[in-house]
């Protein structure tokens, strides 16, 4: 019998025999999947990284495709640093992993540097809430409810309400935001997201620690993006820094949940960002600082026609956060919620002091 290790919306991985894992995806998620088998196959076969599963076989059509790589044992990256007690052990896990991406954006990308910013940090955001935007909210929202539990319509509802444009008062800071709000601010960064042809390397596309497995002094990377004609290597440093922010943190119910309350200007938040322990809540500051620390010494010199990258990456935290969270809404509304409250509360204290502040 095939045992399932993880179920999605469109994908699904079973463990076929004791050695071989096959990912399966539907509708939707062919597409995802094809490109996923494109760049493990090819780069694989190209050059041979050891932190790249072999695909043993494959099949992609229409509306099905499946791929199948060994099985390997081991903890994800996003488990094994909160559970590991030695924390020299989970800086090494976190220098294997920055090198292991440092050793994939050797070879260079071709998409152009400014389509790439335009599509991935700009028009993407900006079409997955101006969806959010223009829905006609049918759900009334209770007077007073906590994150724990809420619904997916509700979510949407909240979700809406922020793009049309609110006052927060999250944990006693005001913070008036809206999409346009959020749109401009961005755009205000605009240097920091015109950079040079050479930051476009080939990239993973998606290396949060929850693709990224420890196995045999190795530091796996699975799930790929598939971008084919690479990317911005920023993209990837951001991924990894949401991981080590509110987002995985919340993925792992580490986090008390949030409790809002619907007030006449808007929302007010109370009990956000509140740790279930002490501990989580050490390590987690130590392995940010750690992440910072590796990217300016290991990652930043590399890139010296860059002089933004590191600026771009800690821009990016937020970007990332604020295009994926729409998209969690229908499975994990819980985390949708906490990662753009979180988001927008971090964000606008990131654009404090500077000209384009959310509040
Ligand atoms: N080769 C593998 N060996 C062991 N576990 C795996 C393997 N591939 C995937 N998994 C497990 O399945 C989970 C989901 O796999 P992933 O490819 O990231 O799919 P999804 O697209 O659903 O995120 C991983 O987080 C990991 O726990
Ligand atoms: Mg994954």
């Amino acid at each position: 019998m095939a045992k399932i290790l993880s179920k999605g919306e469109f994908t699904t991985l079973t463990l076929t025999d004791d050695s071989t894992v096959t990912k399966t995806a539907i509708d939707e998620g062919a597409e995802k999947l094809a490109k996923e088998i494109d760049f493990l196959k090819l780069n694989k076969s190209k050059f041979h990284y050891n932190f790249l599963p072999h695909v043993f076989s494959y099949e992609v059509k229409e509306k099905h495709a499946y791929y199948s790589i060994p099985y390997l044992s081991g903890p994800l990256l996003r488990d094994y640093i909160y559970s590991e007690p030695d924390f020299l052990l989970c800086e090494q896990s976190l220098e294997k992993t920055i090198a292991n991406l440092d050793s994939l954006h050797r070879q260079p990308g071709t998409i152009e540097a400014a389509a790439f910013s335009r599509k991935y940090y700009f028009e993407r955001l900006r079409g997955r809430w101006e969806k959010l935007k223009n829905e006609l909210s049918d759900t009334q929202l209770q007077k007073s409810f906590s994150v724990e539990g809420i619904s997916s319509s509700d979510v949407r509802s909240v979700f809406s309400l922020i793009a049309k444009g609110t006052t927060l008062l999250i944990d006693g800071k005001e913070i008036n935001f809206s999409i346009e709000h959020l749109a401009s601010s961005l755009a205000s960064f605009q240097k920091t997201f015109e950079f040079p042809q050479t930051s476009i390397r080939l990239i993973h596309g998606d290396p949060h620690a929850g693709n990224i497995l420890l196995h045999d002094d190795e530091a796996f990377f699975l799930d790929p993006n598939g971008f084919m004609d690479g990317g911005d290597v920023a993209y990837d440093f951001g991924k990894l820094l949401v991981s080590f922010d509110w987002h995985d943190l919340s993925m792992m119910s580490m986090l008390e949940s949030a409790n809002i309350e619907v007030v006449s200007n808007g929302l007010r938040v109370t009990n956000n960002k509140v740790y279930k322990d002490d501990f989580i809540k050490e390590r987690h500051v130590a392995l940010r600082r750690k992440i910072m620390e590796l990217l300016t010494e290991k990652v930043v010199p590399l890139y010296a026609d860059d002089p933004l990258l590191l600026q771009r990456i800690k821009l990016l935290l937020y970007v990332h956060q604020f295009s994926f969270a729409p998209t969690l809404i229908k499975e994990k509304p819980e985390t949708a919620l906490h990662i753009l409250l979180n988001a927008i509360s971090d964000y606008s204290t990131f654009t404090e002091g500077g000209r384009f502040s959310l509040t």
